[in-house]
């Protein structure tokens, strides 16, 4: 049956700031990916890409679709702007081949001998000591109260920010991200500015204390890799950036997977109570509320040499904006793609992007996710909400519910 035209796409195309896509993209998905899957959005100032298909072939492709978007304008801001261009334009999500593929390889592997060594065996308890608590109280935000404070928590254990600098560290962070991520700011350039440096300042000193007395932290792996002898290394810059960009890349994203899969799961009754009867679903059931629901909406690319996706012709400059958020629910993929079905495997979804950028913490956010719902579900025998319809944030990068009380039924 042909989907029926969007209301939504007026002429300037699909306009991600208006109030009803951010409410409720799916139809308009659905109608792009049937009529116009490579989408002119005048809008966006760029193709927004929909089929699941041409999204993986973009992903998987960094010499066509480059990730380095952001030295141009960086190059344009005044020279008082230095530390931030040359700290956030290294962050692993805007570097291309072959810095891509050193720093990934030097990151990865601080990142996953500390989460394997350190944190994974201590995460059950971090998860127990946020979550029991809540459960006691019978009704807690299972984004402010729950999400936000497991992810800000074990992101600055990984890094070895100390506790009394968590809050500090955090609000500094939260500006840094809104810029990245297109959120409106007064005075954004220079918001961002200040924050970054602190957080440079911060991270700096942090690294000089650990080369001095080595922790078991992230912080220390890296700057080992700082001092490794071998040509292939991170330069002290580097090391800050990985840094900043855990603390970003670890907050909202297992926050969100969180927040959102429980709205997803509030919404859809009978797979809650699947789910509540057999637990051992749950990692299978996590995975389904990402592809329903994840935290990231949008991923852009630049156009480095002309090539074509179906009929369309991109050239070199064209910025491309690759909707996982549509991909994840492509109805050429996926059956009851605007469903969520817990027993759905195997799962094949891009929330974690794919190709050589794919996300580094999948399996610290997949453990950390599904631990959260285990205890969760043995814990209380019903959750229930307490809200009439909730508000999507006004940030189409990120899809991401403003708030969720909710009431539990402890066991
Ligand atoms: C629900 C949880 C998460 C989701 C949905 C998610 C999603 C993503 C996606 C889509 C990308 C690819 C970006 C691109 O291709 O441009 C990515 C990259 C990345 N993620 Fe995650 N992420 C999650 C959790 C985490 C966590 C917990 C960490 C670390 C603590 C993390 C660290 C990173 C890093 C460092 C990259 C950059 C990899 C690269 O560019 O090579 N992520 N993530």
């Amino acid at each position: 049956m042909p989907v029926a035209e969007s209301v939504f796409l007026n002429e300037g195309g699909f306009d991600p700031s208006k109030p009803e896509l951010i409410a409720d993209p799916y139809s308009t998905y659905r109608y792009l990916q049937e009529n116009d899957p490579v989408h002119w959005s005048e809008a966006m100032g760029g193709w927004l890409i929909t089929r699941y298909d041409d999204v993986r072939k973009v992903l998987r492709d960094p010499q066509t679709f480059s990730s380095e978007r952001v030295t141009t304008y960086f190059g344009q801001l005044p020279q008082e702007f230095q530390t931030m261009a040359s700290v956030l334009s290294s962050w692993l999500v805007f570097l291309d081949p072959p810095d891509h593929a050193r720093v990934r390889s030097l990151g990865a592997k601080a990142f996953t001998d500390i989460v394997l060594q350190e944190l994974q065996p201590r995460l059950g308890r971090i998860i127990s000591e946020t979550i029991t608590p809540l459960i006691d109280k019978g009704q807690f935000d299972a984004l402010h109260d729950l999400g936000y404070p497991l992810a800000i928590r074990v992101t600055s254990e990984l890094l070895g920010v100390s506790p009394e600098d968590v809050a500090q560290v955090d609000e500094w962070e939260v500006k840094v991200s809104q810029f990245i991520m297109g959120v409106f700011m007064e005075n954004k350039e220079e918001t961002a500015r200040i924050h970054t440096e602190y957080l440079v300042e911060y991270f700096t000193k942090l690294a000089h204390d650990r080369r001095l007395s080595p922790r078991a932290d992230m912080l220390s792996a890296l700057v080992a890799e700082n001092e490794n002898e071998e040509q292939d290394r991170l330069s002290a810059m580097e090391v800050i950036s990985v840094a900043t960009q855990i603390l970003t890349a670890g907050r909202d994203t297992s926050a969100l997977w969180i927040a959102n899969g429980i709205y997803s799961l509030l919404e859809f009754p009978e797979q809650r109570h699947m789910l509540w009867d057999q637990p051992d679903m749950v990692p299978s059931g996590i995975e389904e509320l990402l592809r329903f629901l994840g935290p990231v909406e949008l991923l852009a690319r630049i156009v480095r040499n002309e090539t074509t996706i179906g009929d369309i012709t991109l050239h070199p400059n064209d910025r491309v904006y690759l909707s996982v958020g549509a991909a994840n629910r492509d109805p050429r993929i996926f059956d009851q793609a605007d469903e969520v079905v817990v027993t759905r495997n195997p799962i094949r979804h891009v929330a974690f992007g794919w190709g050589p950028h794919f996300c580094i913490g999948a399996g610290l956010a997949r453990s950390e996710v599904r631990q959260v719902f285990e205890q969760l579900i043995a814990g209380t025998s019903e959750i229930r909400p307490m809200f009439d319809a909730v508000e999507f944030k006004p940030n189409f990068s990120a899809r991401c519910v403003t708030q969720l009380p909710i009431e539990v039924v402890a066991r």
